[in-house]
């Protein structure tokens, strides 16, 4: 037996046990004839004790061990004299009686400490020693229990988990594909999946009724802290259900997790919002909602006087900053610099400070009079103490995400974005398509099997562009978490979104045809939701990017660093497939 007992579970209660443990050295302490090993396993750390008077060659050879030396160690567990408060072992040691040496290690490129002396790249390179530092385990010990919670929760209310393949044709949820090349069908390519969509549709049509399946997506696309080109969704579709049982549902799935995994309860129904008022208020459809700073538009109040920069805009509005007049001129200087970023884009930003008498005093004083910088101060409620920021631009919906920039950075700035505080929200009421001024067409919000809401499908002919979508979004702290819609189940209304997003009906049939085909055989009303479990696990571990809690993520280029991944095959292998590859700036043409 390589261990009776595990490195993280011994306590007082066990002294006198002769116990044998195994895991790796993570490190060691001379301290006069005394020698003592921390010995580090999954569940935790215990102190080895050698005694040189007792034992010498056993003290020896414990004084040769390296770190990440995997070793076995059998003894007596032995109260400390000094005990260590921070560690569940603190309490006691074990007297090594017998020591092996299972593998040597070779120094470690970084050290494996909760906090470590290794850059991004050097981790991800060694994600496997990476991975032996508790807050990197932690965080996929989170992942395990969330996915377990997730099956027992869905298992109980009666979803089948079923799974889908990997090797697709591609599913249009907006980012590029993933193609790999068949090798029995020259010239043939299969799509690595977006999401399971259209075969979660195509079980409703079968009759399973409730399904779920915790499912690797792929997508092509720029890769930030939030978004891996593989991740994982919680993927869910139900029959004969509208909008209000799948977010009943989805939101005491989300209750759940918030109880058992965080232990937070969460009593009230989330806050509803319809995507017009996010952007509206906010400028985002994930608005951050942990605090306030809504939008107020000044357009009635500040245009007109003169101020050209806002007499010409389409949108002038701002936000008010709680007690925050007492910003310096170089903190708004630094704001202005922010907000000015070519990643933002704005042109300027003004401010106006509420004074302790109640006046206003602005960065465009010249421009106004007191009376209507009294009036844009109702307009905020604001009071003594507050600090209102102004932007202005020629296009509104980029001017609000340029607002929504700007609060959220002044939202960092005052501490207000707290990892522990969590407010949930569902995004209803998107639109059904969106504009593309660059390729002139319309393209599906959400996919082009979310269907429009009832009263909105006569619009469909007259205005496209203000029909609404049985679409939501599940967001938390500014996060979307997870996204779905109720799906049109009628052939010929797919049909006419299909003509509506530019596809000929050969197209369509191409693309589509054994959606719009197994339609024709019954298919129930059904919907579905999404949810993104990297993007919850890292909301509840408080974790900035969602490559920590992936066991073997990809970098920022989509490489995996420590696979190397991707490469360059050989030529043998790109003639079975029949393939030639054009030259690159790395490779020559092969
Ligand atoms: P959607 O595209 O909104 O919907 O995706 C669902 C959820 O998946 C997560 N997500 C991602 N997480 C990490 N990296 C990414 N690149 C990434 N892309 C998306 C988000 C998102 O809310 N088929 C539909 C769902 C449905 O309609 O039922 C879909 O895929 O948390």
């Amino acid at each position: 037996m390589y261990r009776t007992r595990t490195c993280g579970d011994l306590r007082l209660a066990d002294e006198g046990l002769v116990v044998t443990l195994a895991g790796w050295v993570q490190r060691t302490r001379k301290m006069g004839g005394m020698t003592f090993v921390d010995i580090r396993d999954r569940y935790g750390v215990t102190q080895l004790a050698f005694n040189q008077e007792v034992n010498e060659a056993l003290w020896e050879k414990a004084n040769k061990l390296g770190r990440e030396y995997v070793i076995q160690a059998t003894g007596k567990v032995q109260e400390r004299s000094s005990k260590n408060k921070n560690i569940s072992t603190g309490d006691i040691e074990i007297i090594v009686t017998t020591l092996d040496i299972l593998n040597a290690a070779s120094t470690p490129p970084f050290t494996i400490e909760d906090e470590t002396d290794g850059g991004d790249d050097l981790r991800m390179k060694y994600r496997y020693l990476d991975l032996r530092r508790n807050p990197v385990r932690a965080n996929l010990e989170l992942r395990h229990k969330m996915t377990f919670e997730v099956r027992r929760y869905l298992d109980e209310q009666g979803f089948l988990e079923v799974e889908t393949p990997v090797l697709v044709n591609s599913t249009p949820e907006g980012a590029r594909d993933f193609i790999v090349p068949s090798r029995m069908n020259p010239g043939q390519f299969y799509a690595l999946p977006q999401s399971p969509q259209t075969l979660k549709q195509l079980l409703m049509v079968s009759g399973f009724d409730r399904y779920f399946q915790i499912v690797k997506c792929f997508r092509d696309e720029d890769l930030r802290a939030d978004r891996q080109p593989e991740f994982t969704q919680i993927d869910c579709e139900m029959s004969f259900v509208e909008q209000e049982d799948v977010l009943a549902l989805f939101e005491g799935m989300a209750k759940h997790l918030f109880k058992v995994i965080r232990g937070v309860e969460i009593k009230e129904p989330f806050t509803r919002m319809s995507w017009h008022d996010a952007m509206k208020y906010y400028g985002s459809d994930k608005p951050d909602l942990r605090f306030d700073m809504q939008f107020v538009e000044l357009m009635d109040i500040l245009q007109g006087h003169g101020f050209t920069v806002f007499d010409q805009a389409a949108y002038v509005g701002g936000i008010c900053v709680k007690g925050a007049a007492t910003y310096t001129r170089k903190q708004l200087d630094a704001l202005i610099d922010y907000v000015k970023r070519p990643q933002i884009g704005a042109s300027g930003m003004v401010y106006a400070r509420v004074e302790a008498d109640g006046s206003v005093k602005s960065s465009v004083d010249k421009f106004y009079t007191q009376d209507v910088l009294q009036q844009m101060k109702e307009a905020f409620h604001a009071e003594a103490g507050d600090l209102i920021l102004i932007l202005s631009g020629s296009e509104v919906m980029k001017t609000r995400k340029q607002l929504c920039e700007l609060r959220l950075e002044v939202a960092s700035q005052l501490g207000l974005r707290d990892k522990n505080k969590f407010v949930c929200l569902w995004i209803v009421d998107f639109p059904l398509f969106e504009w593309s001024e660059e390729d002139q067409r319309f393209y599906a919000m959400h996919h082009p099997f979310t269907s429009p809401k009832p009263e909105d499908v006569p619009l469909l002919d007259s205005d496209p562009g203000a029909v609404r979508a049985n679409a939501y979004d599940m967001v938390i702290n500014g996060v979307e978490v997870g996204g779905g819609s109720i799906r049109i189940h009628d052939s010929v209304l797919q049909n006419k979104m299909f003509q509506l997003l530019g596809f000929t009906e050969e197209q369509a049939q191409a693309q589509f045809g054994f959606l719009m085909n197994a339609f024709k055989f019954g298919a129930p009303p059904h919907g579905g939701l999404a949810y993104g479990l990297d993007r919850w696990v890292s909301l509840f571990a408080g974790l900035d990017s969602i490559r920590d809690c992936i066991a073997f993520p990809k970098n920022n280029s989509g490489r995996d660093m420590m696979l190397d991944a991707p490469t360059f095959i050989d030529q043998k292998q790109l003639d079975e497939l029949n393939l030639a590859v054009k030259a690159t700036d790395n490779k020559e043409s092969v």
